[in-house]
């Protein structure tokens, strides 16, 4: 039985970043309630009500995961791990974005699947690569004869899919015997414990942790046999699943693991009633220091256009009252305005000028690697706000 626990508002797709803040334009923008749910039986969490991926993944999809060094560092190094540790002849990444993870590989060994067609068309010139959902047809289509996956790597899209009993057939039927599948997504302890409730959006489907993957993959006949922590996405988990009778033995970092999971009581609805407590309060925490800081005439802008300051700002209400523009590296995010809130996104060039008091650090997952970039802005004075792990003004 599926619980609701947290309610985070009218919400638009947090990717959906609008040309222009005409009338007509704002007219039509799509809004969704975004419930967040617990299963009784499995432990996933989830969406209450997800979106139909039709909306999200289009032609126009902006985020692109080389955008920073953590997430580039974070792919070569995995690839080279899993090229030494398993050999594969054959890899196929589902969700391949730009290219980040597969460029790490011999052209031959690649099946890219992306079904954002902006994002395929740049892989498709060097990759093989689909233009398309992962399905259990897609699949056929794919390994029609013979041939089988020894690797099949998805970062930061299972979640996303709202067909997981598809998902993992499809992925079952394309392994090869001693085939694996690694996957990686925010962790649901992490965001438990960093009251890091902006994990949650459109595109997150699920947010994971070790005990429901390990419930739900079991119809599929799978089997997960390692888990590994890694520090992207603000904590999120690596996880090593392979079919029920292949090889592997369970690892004593995937029972560390899942105890740790267990101790913080992440199978129970009662943990994550307190966790919605939390979220209420830490929204008044940030609503009241942006109203302190305005009172004092301070200008606030916003660091990084991402999904995560998406749910924040929509959930608590912050908009251009507050902050005057958000800036982001990203070409294609530049010149637009942010979901629901509407402000305007600006370059770092531009934006991180003098006049600039106060940054909200929208991109906190990032926060080591931009407080090392904005040194500048640090030293003359300039301060960032994060909300995670608890509503506070970071001063160095
Ligand atoms: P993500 O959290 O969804 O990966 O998105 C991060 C966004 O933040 C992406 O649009 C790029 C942007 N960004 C900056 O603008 N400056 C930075 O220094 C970093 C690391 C990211």
């Amino acid at each position: 039985m599926k619980k609701n626990f947290l309610n985070l508002g009218k919400q638009p797709l947090a990717n959906s970043f609008l040309p222009t803040n005409s009338k007509k334009i704002l007219s039509k923008e799509f809004f969704y309630n975004l419930n967040v749910a617990f299963d009784t039986k499995t432990f996933l969490v989830s969406v209450a009500k997800p979106v139909n991926p039709e909306f999200q993944y289009t032609d126009q999809y902006a985020h692109r995961a080389s955008e920073s060094i953590t997430m580039r560092n974070s792919f070569s190094k995995i690839a080279n791990k899993l090229n030494k540790k398993f050999s594969p002849k054959i890899v196929m990444e589902i969700g391949s974005n730009d290219g980040v993870f597969i460029r790490n590989f011999e052209k031959r060994k690649i099946i890219a699947v992306e079904p954002c067609k902006n994002l395929a068309r740049l892989t498709a010139g060097k990759y093989k690569t689909y233009p398309d959902f992962w399905t259990k047809s897609l699949a056929k289509k794919i390994f029609r004869k013979s041939k089988s996956a020894d690797v099949i790597f998805s970062a930061n899209t299972i979640s996303h899919i709202p067909d997981l009993k598809q998902t993992f057939e499809a992925i079952e039927s394309s392994l090869s015997p001693q085939g694996v599948l690694v996957i990686e997504d925010p962790s649901l302890l992490s965001v438990i414990k960093n009251n890091s409730y902006d994990q949650f959006y459109d595109e997150h489907v699920y947010v994971f942790s070790a005990i429901a993957i390990s419930n739900v993959i079991r119809k599929s006949n799978l089997r997960l046999f390692d888990a590994e922590k890694i520090k992207t996405h603000g904590g999120s988990l690596r996880y090593y699943i392979c079919k029920k009778n292949a090889k592997y033995k369970t690892t004593n970092n995937l029972n560390k693991i899942l105890t740790e999971e267990k101790k913080a009581k992440l199978n129970q609805f009662k943990t994550y009633k307190k966790f919605s407590k939390k979220v209420k309060q830490s929204k008044n925490n940030l609503i009241n220091i942006f109203k302190k800081l305005k009172k004092r005439n301070k200008k606030i802008i916003s660091y990084g256009a991402t999904y995560k300051s998406s749910t924040v700002f929509n959930y608590c209400n912050i908009g251009t009252k507050y902050i005057d523009y958000v800036t982001d590296t990203t070409l294609n995010k530049q010149g637009k305005f942010t979901p629901g809130k509407h402000i305007p996104i600006i370059s770092p060039e531009k934006g991180m000028n003098e006049s600039v008091d106060y940054a909200f650090l929208g991109a906190w997952n990032f926060k080591k690697e931009i407080l090392k970039k904005e040194k500048e802005f640090i030293k003359r004075g300039g301060k960032f706000i994060s909300h995670v792990p608890s509503v506070k003004i970071i001063s160095s």
